[in-house]
Parts: structure tokens; sequence; C-alpha cells
């Protein structure tokens, strides 16, 4: 299969907000988007994302993992960002809506379609530095994906950077790109100069999480994750694999933990990146002051397996989904909603 987000299907939902109101939302073909050079978006950075994916089992139907929580968290995004904040229920339908239309593009487990709602500003003004866009587009592409473990579970390679943050302390649970954007420069000066493949985030020691991942430690009993807080994203995944654990009687310990605590947990823990992407990912090395340390063996642990799977037979139809993680789309729905 293509490169992770680089083929989509030929249509997207989108829906317009401007005054004061969101307007219909509508299917339309996958086309450029008309933007005026001063939207606020292009200079001031008001946007947000989600990104979330749909299964579609053996039955035919299609089924979405965590919808009405990554709307939560976009709305929570939109509404940080002082961007219009789409109503949820709209929201919910255009992913429904589209995921429908797009039922025959999504290949079948273990691949997926990725689902990434995309909010931006588009008031014409580049005087609005310190005002909000009173104008907005809401879009969702739709991108089949492949099975990121493919080829097996490699374990990756981080470096513990002590200093630099991912975010702000503001806008770390913010799903926004200039948080990427700020990310790119230390991960690729790591992947360079370590060959990593990416950076663990611990701005004063504080174990946060990578440029796209949030970061577990794993024992036989005990699963252990920095507690939420504003500085790093709420991964669903991560929430989902906690409430796993908890399921298979693992303690469950959401704390923050220090850099020290991390490098003398790493002989008797694994370590595990979460994330809608990957699921979760086993860590086999940290780099901390030029010097490689080995996670455990430095080999995929048992329990990351265990908890990944648990997971991923939600997603594929193999187990009960017995949160209720999943909405299964309506096969046929309205155009718009
Ligand atoms: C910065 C960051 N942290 C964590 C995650 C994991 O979030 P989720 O599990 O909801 O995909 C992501 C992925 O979206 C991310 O970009």
């Amino acid at each position: 299969m293509a490169q992770f987000g680089t083929v989509f299907c030929d249509h997207i939902a989108i829906a317009h907000y401007k005054n004061g109101a969101w307007q219909e939302a509508a299917i339309e073909p996958l086309a450029p988007l008309p933007m005026h050079p001063a939207a606020h978006v292009l200079h001031y950075a008001s946007t947000c994302f989600e990104g979330f994916k749909a299964y579609r089992w053996e039955d035919g139907k299609a089924r979405i993992f965590r919808l009405h929580d990554h709307v939560a968290r976009m709305q929570k995004s939109a509404a940080s960002l002082c961007l219009p904040v789409p109503d949820a229920g709209m929201l919910a339908n255009m992913v429904l809506d589209i995921v429908a239309k797009n039922i025959d593009d999504i290949p079948a487990p273990p691949s997926s379609l990725y689902l990434r709602p995309t909010l931006i500003g588009t008031l014409p003004n580049i005087g609005a530095a310190a005002a909000p866009s009173t104008e907005a587009t809401l879009f969702i592409l739709t991108s089949p994906v492949g099975d990121y473990f493919e080829g097996g579970a490699r374990p990756l390679k981080l470096l513990v950077d002590d200093e630099r943050a991912r975010s702000t302390e503001q806008l770390g649970s913010t799903k926004t790109g200039g948080n990427y954007a700020g990310a790119l420069g230390p991960t690729l000066a790591a992947k360079a100069e370590y060959g990593v493949d990416q950076v663990l985030f611990c701005p004063n020691g504080d174990v946060q999480e990578t440029g796209a991942a949030n970061f577990l430690l794993i024992s036989d009993d005990e699963v252990i994750t920095k507690a939420l807080d504003t500085s790093f994203l709420h991964g669903l995944t991560r929430a989902s694999i906690l409430t796993l654990a908890g399921d298979y009687g693992y303690k469950v310990t959401e704390r923050d933990f220090t850099v020290d605590e991390l490098l003398a947990a790493i002989p008797t823990h694994e370590a595990a990146l979460s994330g809608t992407a990957a699921c979760l990912a086993p860590v086999g090395c940290l780099v901390y002051k030029g010097e490689e340390r080995s996670v455990m063996d430095g080999q995929p642990g048992l329990n990351t397996a265990k908890l990944r799977k648990a997971l991923q037979d939600i997603h594929y139809g193999d187990a009960p989904d017995t949160h209720s993680w999943l909405t299964e789309v309506p096969l046929s729905v309205p155009e718009t909603s």
C-alpha cells in the first residue's frame, strides 16, 4: 500500500461557517480549496484537526473507532484556538456521511480508512492577528491506510530530550498544526545526529510525549503514563489501552515521572508509543546524553504485544466491543445532513 496519508478517496465532506452560523454540510468531489491569500489560517495558524479510523468488517459494514470522543477533542481544540466550534452532531454526521460515501474504498483489516477532519480560519484579514477568524471551513479527508506493523513490530529508538518541549503548556492538548511544525526541527536534527525514530520531549525532566504519540511504561502488572494536563495531547489510544489494561488486571498509574525515573525503570519495564497510526508500538532503545540505553532486552515486549492485540481485536471485530467504542456506519445516509 502507498505511504500513509498520500492516497485519498475522491470525495470530502465540507461545511462553511459564516454570518455567525454553520451552513449546511455537503459531500463534494475532492478538489483544491479556493482560498483567499489573506485567509486567517495562512497567516495566524488558526487550524486544528483530528485523526482516527474506520474499519470494514467481514459483514461489509464500517465501524468508526471512538467517533464521539474524537469529535469532542476537535471541539476542544477549536475552542482553544478561538475558532468557530463545530456542533457535535453536525461533525459526527459529516464523518458518518463521508465514510458511507467511501465505504467501497475501505480496505479489509488490518488496513483501514484514516479520517482527517480539519478546521481552518478563512477570514480574509491580515490585520486580524489578535482577533479570531469569524469565517471558517471544516472538511473531512479520508485516506485508505495499511497496517503499521506489516513486516513485524520493529522496536523504536527515541532520543530523550530533557530540555525542549514539543508544545506549550497552553496548547499541548490542542491538535493544531503549529505544534507539529514546532517539533519538526528537533526531530529532524535528532534523526540526523542519532538515527532515532522520534524525540521523547521531556522539558525540565518531565516525560511528556513524542511528536505524534503518547508514551507508556509497561511491566507485567502495571502500566504507567503521564497524568493528563494541558501540556500534551490526550490520546484516545492511550485512554483505550489504559482501560484495557485495567480489564486485564494491570494496575493503571497516571502520574508524572522524570527522566531519572524513566531511566531507572527501563531495565524492568517495557516502553511503548500509543497513537491512532501505530496503535501501540514497542520502544527498544532510548538515547540520552549521547548514550544508548536498552529498554529491557531491546526486543518488543510481551505485555506491549498483548495490549496491542487486545485493542486491535476490538478494531477488527475479533473481540466484543465491551466499552462501546465503535460506531456502526449506517449503509445509506443522505448526502447532506
Ligand atoms: C502529539 C500527539 N500525541 C498523541 C497522539 C495519539 O493520539 P491518538 O491516540 O488519539 O491518536 C497523537 C496522534 O494523534 C499526536 O499527534
